[in-house]
């Protein structure tokens, strides 16, 4: 595969967002069919985000040095306290978990999960040693009333207020349109791409140079098929895989998709 852009400093990252698949006994098989297959992967950083219930098996399998970063599908932003089925950093910590996805559209959608609420969870979250993965997206309608752009300009500024400058090596930004999650539609590489770089822009305008640091990466549909198209365009860092990540051999190839052109499997 030919690889368009130019060498990016920026490494790609692929996270596999399991939601609400896979028992706990059921997730040391599914890690250990990934483990297989990425054992010699070094040009790209893995995470896999399994059910809170399924963070300890996951831990366990992994292991302390894998190579597959753990992650988890949201987290409370206080420290501990009286909230009834909440998990604090802390208690994610415990697992070896390092990122948090947060801001979900599913999240925002049943679980009323506001920007205010995902920005003070982003905040919490690097306080708690773990990297946000902050999600936006437009849904079907406000794309087709085209108010993607700002849509987009709004949960991004409003996702990330009062975020820590000093921390932003450690954000991550999911672009994931809502219509494409789980649909079969995927946004086109050029449509994902636009929006990307709308989002870097808006970074560096926000954080300056480093800005332009932070990864983005596209969720929605992602499947190998798709994935080449979508990891060569200049913007896209990576990818947040829904459906696809519980196939090893899926998730693997689009692993494989985001390979940079001269890059060898052991540098
Ligand atoms: P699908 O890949 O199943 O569309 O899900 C995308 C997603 O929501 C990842 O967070």
């Amino acid at each position: 595969m030919s690889r368009a852009k130019p060498a990016a400093p920026r490494r790609p990252l692929i996270a596999g967002n399991w939601k609400m698949h896979r028992t706990a006994s059921d997730t040391r098989t599914l890690i250990e069919d990934i483990v297989k297959r990425v054992d010699r992967v070094a040009y790209a950083d893995i995470v896999v985000c399994p059910p809170f219930t399924s963070l300890p098996a996951a831990h366990e399998t992994l292991g302390r040095h894998s190579i597959i970063a753990l992650g988890a599908q949201t987290m409370h932003s206080a420290k501990e306290g009286a909230f009834t089925g909440e998990i604090s950093g802390p208690m994610l910590r415990e697992f070896g978990v390092r990122y948090v996805i947060l801001g979900h559209s599913e999240r925002r959608q049943f679980d009323h999960e506001t920007d205010a609420k995902v920005a003070a969870k982003a905040i919490a979250a690097v306080h708690f040693h773990l990297r946000p993965i902050v999600c936006v997206g437009e849904t079907l309608t406000q794309r087709e009333a085209k108010e993607t752009a700002s849509i987009i300009e709004t949960q991004v500024r409003s996702s990330l207020a009062g975020f820590p400058p000093d921390q932003l090596e450690e954000l991550v930004i999911a672009y994931e349109p809502v219509w494409a999650i789980g649909t079969g539609k995927v946004a086109t590489p050029k449509q994902a791409n636009d929006v990307h770089q709308q989002i870097r822009k808006l970074l560096v305008s926000l954080f300056g140079p480093t800005g332009s640091a932070i990864r983005i990466l596209y969720g929605g549909s992602v499947k190998p098929e798709n994935a080449p198209d979508l990891m060569t365009q200049p913007d896209i860092d990576g990818a947040l895989v829904g459906g696809a990540s519980l196939d090893s051999q899926a998730f693997f190839d689009i692993i494989e998709s985001a390979r940079p052109a001269r890059a060898s499997d052991h540098d």
